[in-house]
């Protein structure tokens, strides 16, 4: 068998954030570093709307998923710097969640309880109040928390300032060991530690319990700072959210479905997606549709990603779910550190691969051949 290039240090599967994060600081410790994918970039990160937002993500029972999103929030800042913050459209101007009936209202505050018991910095505002942030708001929207903390990013823009930093190798893994990868082509690529970033495709490679969860998306076109601020809506119990861009665009999500490998741009959640938006924001109904898409999150049976060395002996940095943009930078941290014998900055505990063990195996959905996959 063949091999497909010189023996780096680590190989990385997967050219999503997650992987190319790794693999870019990797190379910055002086670790010599690769990432494999047929088609870098194109999964989970392209669709993502880009919110960091440890704070609006927030939900029941997940204080150690949030411990770990406040600490990636923390690392954000040093991270856009260095990959160039206007490059990569970094924005912290906060984010608004914002209820549009009673019963969202109802909701809203009891998650507005939520953050102040965690000791969370918001500020819970009136319907005018909201309006008054945001002017684009309905005004029959209830009322709204305010997270000064929760920032936004364009991924894409991430992506391709990764891309220019982290050599990538165009093909599909087929075959993982903890020091090997065998392409889909048959030739082979040696290492002495393999990392994998395969997003949802993890599951169908290494046999680890991650899952797709889809998630269309819509982006707009309009004039720039039509939208200010980042807005979440709860919509009669269903959730959106928009994300501005600097040059106009504003992203809509996003769907939320557990269907396998499935990323079909549908009339249902187009047309989900849409009403939500405008009754949130009815002034978007003017501006363009220009694009439609649908990527995978990779989901753990726990919703928490998985992060540290397997049984195997493989490195695992996957399974970020709703916050892969977020955490990546802390994930690099994290497993560079793991890599090279360091402590990592976080408590990774809770996060190992191996705590599904004790776990019925998963029944994990059918899928295509790997290609592209997600971060
Ligand atoms: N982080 C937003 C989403 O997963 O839809």
């Amino acid at each position: 068998m063949a091999d497909l290039s010189p023996k780096p240090d680590v190989i990385v599967v997967g050219g999503g954030i997650v992987g190319l994060s790794v693999g870019w600081q990797l190379l910055q410790d002086g670790v010599e570093a690769v990432v494999i994918d047929a088609a870098p970039g194109t999964g989970a990160s392209h669709a993502a709307a880009g919110m960091l937002a440890p704070i609006h993500e927030a939900y029941w029972g997940e204080s150690h998923i949030l411990g770990l999103n406040l600490a990636a929030s923390q690392a954000w800042p040093a991270f856009a710097d260095q990959l160039g913050a206007d490059a990569i459209d970094y924005c912290r101007n906060g984010m608004l969640m914002a209820a549009y009936s009673a019963d969202d209202k109802a909701l809203l505050d009891s998650l507005g309880d939520l953050h102040e018991q965690e000791g969370l910095p918001v500020q819970r505002l009136r319907s005018r109040e909201c309006r008054r942030s945001e002017p684009l708001l309905a005004p029959s929207v209830r009322g709204g928390v305010y997270s000064p903390l929760d920032h936004h990013v364009n991924p894409r823009r991430v992506v391709a300032e990764l891309l220019k930093r982290v050599p990538v190798i165009a093909v599909s893994a087929a075959e993982i060991a903890r020091d090997q990868v065998v392409a889909d082509d048959g030739r082979r690529v040696a290492c002495q530690q393999v990392v994998v970033a395969a997003g949802a495709w993890t599951g169908r490679l290494l046999g680890v319990p991650v899952r797709p969860v889809k998630g269309q998306i819509l982006r707009l076109s309009g004039p720039e700072g039509l939208l200010g601020l980042p807005v979440r809506g709860v919509v009669r119990g269903s959730s959106v959210y928009a994300v501005p861009r600097s040059d106009g665009e504003i992203v809509v999500g996003a769907t939320q479905e557990e269907q396998g490998f499935d990323t079909r741009v549908t009339a249902g959640g187009v047309y989900e997606l849409l009403r939500d938006v405008l009754a949130l924001l009815p002034g978007l109904s003017e501006v363009d549709l220009v694009e439609t898409w649908a990527g995978l999150r990779p989901g753990a049976p726990d919703n928490a990603p998985i992060i540290g060395a397997g049984d195997d002996g493989i490195v695992y940095a996957t399974g970020h779910y709703r916050n892969g943009i977020l955490t990546a930078p802390i994930t690099a941290a994290a497993v560079a550190a793991l890599v090279q014998g360091r402590r990592p900055p976080v408590d990774l505990s809770p996060f190992s691969p191996n705590r599904f063990d004790a776990m019925p195996a998963a029944r994990l959905p059918d899928a295509e051949p790997l290609s592209g996959v997600a971060g």
